[in-house]
């Protein structure tokens, strides 16, 4: 199926005619999105982008997950300080400004950083089996990565307050009727689908492509951006609480947190 590969440590990337399929390659972890692998998601599809053959890209998980959200390991010992100045943090803007159409393929769990990054995509299709949600706060912490902003912009306030307060995860077919997502498709059936999708989405011209991506954002980038700003300050106050620092190493030791 490939006609060109790459592949690197944390991210693989392969072309079919027109699209680009970039698969997060942490399976060990559910593809926890560690610092490294932020880094190298951000470069290739800035690459991409940049790449005059290609006119849109699959995201997807190798493995039984999307993506388990931020790697806990690499941010439990840090502070809020750390969170404010985090180069790799920036990346999650330079994906989110990717220029060209961007779809998730959601094959598995996509939850936290993994839910906010299929946020980040501009069509998300799932399988049966995919499960969305946003435990930060059972971690001590608040979603960083998007999802106060996304979430609430797409679901409206009184849902996305249920969905972040609670931390619950939701199956795909609940997401899908809630509008959050596009599609609902049977395992086997994914690949071929968003495939599809995306090949009928390639073969479009690349400049519309990218002008009305651009032109759809604008419709809420304003706002966007300074409630992405007001959400990093206060993600990164919670990494100066005790419970931030119980909640990620109780994750880590497998048991209850006792938050006080
Ligand atoms: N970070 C680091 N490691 C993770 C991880 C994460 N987010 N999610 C899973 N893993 C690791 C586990 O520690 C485990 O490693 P070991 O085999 O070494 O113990 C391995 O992946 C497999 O995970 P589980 O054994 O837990 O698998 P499971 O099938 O029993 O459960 C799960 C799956 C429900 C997704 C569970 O792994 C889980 O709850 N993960 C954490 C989800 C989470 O809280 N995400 C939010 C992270 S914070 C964030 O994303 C902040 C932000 O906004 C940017």
């Amino acid at each position: 199926m490939a006609e060109e590969a790459q592949s690197q440590d944390h991210v693989s990337v392969y072309f079919e005619g027109r699209v680009a399929i970039v698969t997060l390659n942490r399976p060990e972890v559910l593809n926890a999105l560690s610092p490294d692998l932020l880094c190298e998601l951000a470069d290739k599809l800035h690459l991409i982008d940049q790449h005059p053959k290609i006119a849109c890209t699959v995201l997807t998980g190798e493995g039984k997950a999307f993506a388990a959200g931020a790697d806990i390991k690499t941010m439990a010992n840090l502070n809020g300080d750390d969170i404010l100045h985090a180069e790799w943090l920036d990346k999650w803007a330079s994906i989110a400004h990717v220029e060209k159409p961007l779809i998730a393929s959601v094959n598995g769990p996509a939850l936290g950083g993994g839910c906010e990054l299929a946020l980040m995509c501009d069509i998300i299709y799932a399988s049966k089996e995919a499960e969305f949600g946003l435990p930060e706060l059972t971690l001590g912490v608040i979603p960083g990565a998007g999802a106060t902003q996304r979430l609430t912009h797409t679901l409206g306030k009184h849902r996305a307050m249920e969905w972040i307060l609670t931390g619950k995860r939701f199956t795909a077919q609940e997401a899908f009727e809630l509008g959050l997502i596009n599609k609902v498709i049977a395992k086997d059936m994914l690949t071929t689908t968003v495939m599809s999708l995306a090949h009928s989405i390639a073969e479009k011209p690349l400049a519309a492509l990218t002008l009305a991506k651009e032109a759809i954002l604008a419709a809420y980038d304003g706002p966007l951006q300074h409630g992405l700003s007001e959400e990093r300050k206060r993600f990164a106050a919670c990494f100066d609480t005790e419970n931030q620092k119980e909640g990620m190493q109780a994750f880590l030791e497998k048991r209850k947190p006792k938050f006080t």
